[in-house]
């Protein structure tokens, strides 16, 4: 019991004081049996204002909003710095917009890549984790991922002195697993997909009693998430009107969301982002569900049909989750927000790639094209209107994809002499790179 925060089950409203007896109940109501619950707090939401003065500060983390994290010591605090990334206009975007479709738009990239734990959209989850069983005295954890979230739990669980037992599906990158590894947490790489690991993880975590991570909906990691909305206001004075994310599970609409629930309730003017929701097209069950729904006018019951996909076979294994079993949270957030769940074409990949890091020298990985391409495909789509202002939520830099890397090469002259070399002009490679997305203005 605290005085501070309790947690609320969605399903039948039951109060859980603590996290403590959260824990203690294996993250389950212990009513009802839900294991989706969300935290409330006893401070005013008023205070948020003073923490989203503009002018105050560069806040050291997310941790700048501890009075409405679900952490009571501060001495818990397991932190590298994450969550107050900048939302840097990307104005090669706006250009774009304006010179192939007329709209004036304002874009903003959010730069999860400049994240100090692992570089991930994932660390402020990861740290806010690591707080939180470090303050319930927790010492053994289990995970599973399709990489980003193993990568980062694993790194900030470290810090914390708690040991993770981490679960991925076999396609998950090798990077990935040294890293994991390098910190002394035992990865099982599973013979199957990420439905399989899951199910693996689950098994493990009930034979051994040891508490597994909940999912897109986990409170730790919702109420961490949370937090980038406060950064927007902080920093921008306002939300963009749409919000682009490459979606796996989802945890980026449901903290927004939550977010603005909050901030409602201290009378700030906002509005639910538009979700733009964007998958992969060798893995996009969501967007299939979305449009069949759609094309029915979303009949009763639209939320709970969805396909799944076994073994997905995509170049992005970050976004490989092919049972997308929180379709029905996903799909009515985003029907809410008047948004919409698309598909990008992933063979596309290395030209976002290299034009992103033509044009601004940020170097961004698998998941964040997907995201990135997904503006220009909404754009063809006519999803985006004048005026429109755009956050791309870049979710992760290249570092780990090794692959993706190596198909940015697009420079290299072979040579054997001087007589073969002449002066570099690096204007000349734009035309080249500009003409790949053409296709999305015709
Ligand atoms: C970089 C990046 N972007 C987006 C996502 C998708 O996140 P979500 O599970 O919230 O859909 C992931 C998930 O692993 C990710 O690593
Ligand atoms: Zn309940």
């Amino acid at each position: 019991m605290n005085s501070k925060y309790y947690l609320k089950c969605v399903k039948c409203n039951h109060i859980i004081d603590d996290f403590s007896i959260w824990f203690d109940n294996n993250q389950k109501c212990p009513k009802c049996g839900s294991n989706w619950a969300t935290v409330h707090y006893n401070e005013s939401i008023q205070k948020i204002k003073d923490l989203i003065k503009p002018d105050s500060p560069k806040p050291q983390s997310f941790w700048h909003y501890f009075d409405f994290l679900p952490l009571i010591d501060k001495k818990n605090i397991v932190t590298r710095g994450e969550g107050v990334i900048p939302a840097e206009r990307w104005t090669f975007l706006e250009d774009y917009a304006k010179r192939k479709f007329n709209l004036n738009l304002t874009v903003y990239a959010y730069r999860n890549d400049l994240n100090q734990g692992t570089g991930t959209f994932k660390d402020v989850a990861a740290s806010s984790a690591a707080s939180i069983l470090k303050e319930h005295g927790i010492k053994e954890y289990a995970i599973a991922s399709t990489g980003n979230i193993a990568t980062a739990y694993s790194h900030y669980l470290a810090a914390a002195g708690i040991s993770i037992n981490v679960f991925v599906p076999n396609d998950a990158l090798k990077a990935h697993e040294a890293e994991v590894s390098s910190y002394g947490q035992r990865i099982f790489r599973v013979n199957g997909d990420y439905g399989l690991a899951k199910k693996i993880a689950a098994e493990f975590s009930e034979k051994n009693g040891i508490l597994l991570s909940g999912g897109n909906t986990d409170p730790m990691r919702v109420e961490a998430k949370k937090t980038m909305v406060f950064e927007w206001l902080r920093q921008l004075g306002t939300l963009p009107n749409i919000y682009i994310q490459a979606l796996s599970g989802g945890t980026g609409p449901i903290a927004i969301d939550k977010a603005c629930d909050e901030l409602a309730e201290a009378k700030i003017d906002i509005k639910l982002p538009r979700f733009i929701m964007v998958q992969p097209h060798n893995c996009d069950p969501m967007t299939a569900a979305w449009k069949d729904a759609k094309t029915k006018n979303f009949p009763e019951g639209w939320e709970n049909n969805y396909p799944v996909y076994e073994n997905p076979e995509t170049k992005i294994p970050t976004l490989a989750t092919g049972n997308p079993k929180t379709y029905p949270i996903i799909g009515k957030l985003v029907k809410k927000s008047n948004g919409e769940i698309i598909s990008f074409d992933e063979d596309e990949m290395a030209n976002v790639a290299k034009l992103v890091a033509y044009e601004t020298t940020v170097k961004i990985g698998p998941a964040s094209t997907v995201a990135v391409g997904g503006f220009f495909e909404s754009l063809k789509q006519g999803l985006i209107k004048n005026g429109d202002s755009v956050l791309i939520n870049v979710g992760e830099g290249v570092q780990r994809a090794s692959e993706l890397m190596n198909e940015m090469i697009y420079t290299t002259k072979k040579v054997d002499s001087v007589d073969e070399c002449e002066p570099a002009d690096r204007t000349e490679f734009s035309k080249e790179l500009w003409s790949k997305f053409d296709k999305y203005a015709e």
